[in-house]
């Protein structure tokens, strides 16, 4: 069963203290949702500084945390670079790998991206790859093969066994901190694409891939996204800083996509 993901990616935003206001302003809003037993799942992705309090304050609820990066190395010389167990060692379950900006502002390759998701699994941290086109790429027709192309070289070191642990995001960069979300239908053909990949891949297995939408997601707009079947969930940047607006879209999920009936009953 794959069940819905809502993912808050904070980029670099947020002091230790800021964020923890944010804990702050989100517990009191959170029995709704936690009632639900963990449907949808709700993670948030702070800056590394923030993981150890965003993960303490947060450690009673059904919250996940995740970082938003990692070394592709598990230790040694490579000043500055964060890895999967220390991730993992402060509390993190989930780990961002390939977003837009690292690909295009920081220059991570495919090959290095790869690497990264193989880190995260052999940390036993969960990775979410991003993959997506930018606007030249679009419009020149080149999105579903430039998907097929990130998402079969992300995931080109990873097992079957594992991959029902893989999220992928499908984050289009033109959308990305615009406004300017992708049309429903026009994510749903990617998403069904990379799918598609993932089976040619995977076989069978890929059916337990989740795979979100990222890009300009809010609360006004994700319904758009959740009706289709194939989008289990979204990556969100901006609406995520708010913990009124991103409860908002976890409502809106939880309104969209209804938790089986026998969900969480057995745990
Ligand atoms: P926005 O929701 O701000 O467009 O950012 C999306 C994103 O990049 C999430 O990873």
């Amino acid at each position: 069963m794959r069940v819905p993901l809502v993912a808050g990616n904070w980029k670099m935003n947020k002091t230790v203290g800021e964020a923890l206001a944010f804990v702050s302003g989100l517990n009191p809003l959170l029995s709704d949702e936690t009632r639900k037993r963990g449907w949808p799942e709700i993670l948030i992705c702070p800056p590394f500084t923030a993981v150890p309090a965003v993960s303490a304050a947060l450690a009673n609820t059904e919250v996940k945390v995740g970082a938003q990066n990692l070394s592709w190395e598990k230790k040694g010389a490579y000043t500055g670079e964060v890895s999967g167990l220390m991730l993992k060692d402060c509390g993190c379950e989930y780990v961002i790998v390939g977003h837009s900006e690292r690909r295009h502002i920081l220059g991570e390759t495919d090959e290095v991206i790869g690497k990264k998701v193989r880190a995260a699994l052999d940390c036993g941290l969960k990775p979410i790859l991003c993959v997506g086109e930018t606007l030249e790429e679009r419009e020149a027709g080149q999105t579903l093969e430039l998907c097929r192309r990130q998402t079969e070289q992300g995931l080109s070191a990873v097992k079957p066994e594992e991959i029902a642990s893989v999220v992928v995001a499908y984050e289009p960069v033109w959308a990305i901190g615009t406004g300017k979300e992708a049309k429903p239908d026009d994510a749903e053909e990617v998403i069904d694409s990379i799918r598609d990949t993932m089976g040619k891949m995977f076989g069978d297995a890929a059916a337990d891939v989740r795979v979100l939408y990222g890009g300009s997601v809010k609360s006004g707009n994700i319904r758009g996204f959740m009706v289709k079947e194939t989008i289990d969930g979204a990556l969100i940047g901006g609406a995520s800083l708010d913990p009124e607006e991103f409860l908002r879209i976890v409502s809106e999920v939880l309104k969209t996509r209804v938790a089986p009936k026998d969900f969480g009953q057995g745990e």
